[in-house]
């Protein structure tokens, strides 16, 4: 397996999110926006896309010309979660199923904070995740991430974890 790590920023002005098509503004051909398309609307549970928001760096493992591991990270504040205002918030983490357990998530999570904390080391790094068993909560606390907080959105709760 050869894979390919990239990352990119994506940021147009006067917008809230970023529709998959304006991906190739960022230098997405239109073989790899399919793919993220596919990856995370296959991972999450919801009807919708999951929404990209503008301002948002994307770290992304490529294979074979498709996205197969991804994160976003964006300090662009869901409402939901304006009490985290000044902190970066990394959402969308998913992996394509057949390339799972293989340290994917991981390594791109590591490398999100590494470079936040280069810009900031004092900064405050968080996610969200559903509080549902099949949520990897585990995974996130091996990585130095803690529960410190409830959110209630898409129609489930969730734990706030915060990296320490
Ligand atoms: C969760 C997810 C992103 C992990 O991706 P990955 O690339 O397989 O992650 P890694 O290989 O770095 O880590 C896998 C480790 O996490 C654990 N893990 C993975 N998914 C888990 C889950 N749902 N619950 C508990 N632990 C989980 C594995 O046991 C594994 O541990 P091990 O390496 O000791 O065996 C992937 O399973 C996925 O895309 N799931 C669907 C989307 C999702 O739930 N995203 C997270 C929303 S916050």
């Amino acid at each position: 397996m050869s894979l390919q790590l990239r990352k990119i920023y994506v940021q147009i002005d006067n917008i809230e999110d970023i529709s998959y098509t304006d991906l190739s503004l960022f230098g997405l051909d239109d073989d790899l926006i399919e793919s993220l398309r596919e990856l995370t609307f296959k991972s999450f549970d919801m009807e919708m896309e999951a929404p990209i928001v503008n301002n948002s760096w994307i770290y992304f493992y490529v294979d074979m010309n498709k996205i197969i591991s991804v994160l976003m990270i964006t300090q662009t504040s869901f409402e939901v979660l304006d009490r985290y205002k000044t902190g970066y918030y990394i959402y969308n983490i998913c992996t394509e199923s057949n390339y799972r357990c293989k340290g994917l998530t991981s390594s791109l999570i590591r490398l999100a904070i590494h470079d936040v904390y280069t810009i900031n080391n004092s900064a405050l790094l968080y996610l969200t995740t559903g509080i549902n068993d099949d949520k990897p909560i585990g995974l996130y606390e091996t990585l130095n991430f803690s529960i410190i907080d409830m959110v209630f959105f898409n129609d489930e709760d969730h734990v706030v974890m915060i990296h320490k």
